[in-house]
């Protein structure tokens, strides 16, 4: 048997410190949006642990829905043009959309996808990421919901991945050179 795990250099996050930030955060949605029914808008496939999580610990009534979208152009470069491989089943219209999301890069992804969410009429579009990497950031994007700010390295786990794997780690971590060297 060979552990995922072992193939971290570094833990950044744990489950249960994962977990105590999506508590906070969820007290913050939770007061923000007393009284209506947002809808939490899902970026496959990195964020599905990040909706799990967060949607299980708000206890207000909400909906899910899920987009999935990918950067134009090859490479590993974001192009920030991007294309939609899922769209929304839900119409927006005159909903408070919250995407959730696992990690803002470069930003592209999320400036893009919250542009064109209000472009559909929907009444307001926050974002909930659960990491960021300040230094790696090129489109500033307004997160309301932030977890932790990282470093510019390699991480994986908790629906991040290198090449598809790691997704099901229970906490964050770096990735060990050796992996992909
Ligand atoms: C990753 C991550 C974010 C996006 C962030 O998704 O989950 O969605 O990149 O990058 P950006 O800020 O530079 O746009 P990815 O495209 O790897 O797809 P995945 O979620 O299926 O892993
Ligand atoms: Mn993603
Ligand atoms: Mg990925």
């Amino acid at each position: 048997l060979s552990d995922v795990s072992a193939d971290l250099s570094e833990v950044l996050f744990t489950e249960q410190q994962i977990a105590d930030k999506l508590a906070e955060l969820a007290r913050r949605i939770e007061a923000d949006y007393a009284g209506d029914r947002p809808l939490l808008v899902g970026v496959l496939k990195g964020a599905v642990m990040v909706m799990a999580d967060l949607a299980r610990e708000l206890k207000i009534h909400l909906d899910m829905d899920w987009m999935a979208v990918s950067s134009y152009g090859a490479g590993t470069q974001s192009s920030g043009v991007v294309r939609i491989l899922k769209d929304l089943d839900t119409d927006v219209q005159g909903r408070r959309v919250l995407i959730v999301e696992d990690i803002i890069d470069s930003g592209l992804t999320l400036s893009w996808l919250k542009a064109n969410l209000a472009t559909r009429g929907a009444a307001s579009v926050e974002i909930c990421a659960l990491l960021r990497k300040p230094d790696a950031v090129k489109v500033d994007v307004d997160v309301r919901y932030l977890g932790f700010d990282i470093p510019n390295a390699f991480v994986v786990g908790y629906g991040l991945d290198y090449a598809e794997t790691y997704r099901n780690l229970r906490g964050v971590g770096v990735l060990s050179p050796h992996v992909y060297q």
